[in-house]
């Protein structure tokens, strides 16, 4: 069984790549959102909040973990990974490689959380892969707003945060909940390329399933929906965004 962590709904983004692959597995996606955000907390405080979650899904019978949040991946994924020598995590990061891959010359925004822009793990890709031509932009409560649902204050944020890099050719997706977003940032910055963690992320998977020689494609898809809030609104929102595809 595999386990799917967010701070919220955001993951969403990913587990759609996931399905896009054809991986029919049975899935317990845990929607943090009373710890929502992640991105402002200290590395220790999330490691502890997240330790908590991965206990309780391997708790539940999962033993492939992925990350479904930068903000985990990049303060937990090491320690996760020395402390739980036998599960597999798969970890989810900003596209910052896709972009030096497909589109390295042009102007590049990163739109990510505070605490995965300070990272030592996202650092360290940004600088192998700097094209001297991008703007780290840590997008403070924007992962909160995604997480309300309401466009009216996005699009308030995003004009506030992002009219400034009207020139911008590339965006980054260094959240997950930030591709939910992708019309708002448009309605700002235009027809930009987007870069989004959670094609990589979900090829990643497959490639670990088939090295384990785990039939994926054959098997029954179940989703089993944890909101750590309680909120009932959570479920219908995350479901229909599941099966809205993009
Ligand atoms: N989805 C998380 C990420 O990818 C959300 C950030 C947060 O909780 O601050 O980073």
């Amino acid at each position: 069984m595999v386990g799917i962590l967010d701070s919220g709904i955001g993951g969403v983004t990913v587990l759609r790549e996931i399905l896009k692959q054809g991986i029919n597995a049975k899935f317990i996606y845990y929607s943090d959102s009373k710890h929502n955000p992640y991105g402002d907390k200290s590395e220790e405080e999330v490691y502890s909040i997240v330790k908590g979650v991965v206990d309780y899904l391997l708790n539940r019978g999962c033993d492939i973990i992925v990350l479904a949040c930068n903000t985990a991946s990049a303060m937990c994924v090491k320690r996760l990974r020395s402390e739980y020598p036998d599960t597999l995590f798969i970890a989810i990061e900003p596209a910052y490689k896709m972009v030096h891959d497909y589109n390295p010359k042009d102007k590049t925004l990163v739109m990510a959380t505070e605490g995965t822009l300070n990272s030592e793990k996202f650092l360290a890709l940004y600088h192998k892969y700097d094209n001297k031509n991008t703007i780290l932009l840590p997008c403070k409560r924007l992962a909160e707003l995604i997480e309300e649902g309401n466009d009216v204050k996005i699009d308030r944020y995003l004009e506030e945060n992002l009219s400034k890099y009207k020139d911008i050719d590339n965006v980054v997706l260094g959240c997950t909940h930030y591709p939910l977003i992708k019309e708002n940032i448009r309605k700002v910055l235009g027809n930009v390329k987007f870069f989004d963690g959670s094609v990589g992320v979900s090829k990643e998977l497959v490639r670990q399933l088939q090295s384990r020689d785990i039939k994926f494609s054959s098997g029954k898809f179940s989703i089993v929906f944890i909101d750590s809030s309680d909120d009932v609104s959570k479920k219908n929102r995350f479901m229909e965004l599941l099966s809205s595809g993009e």
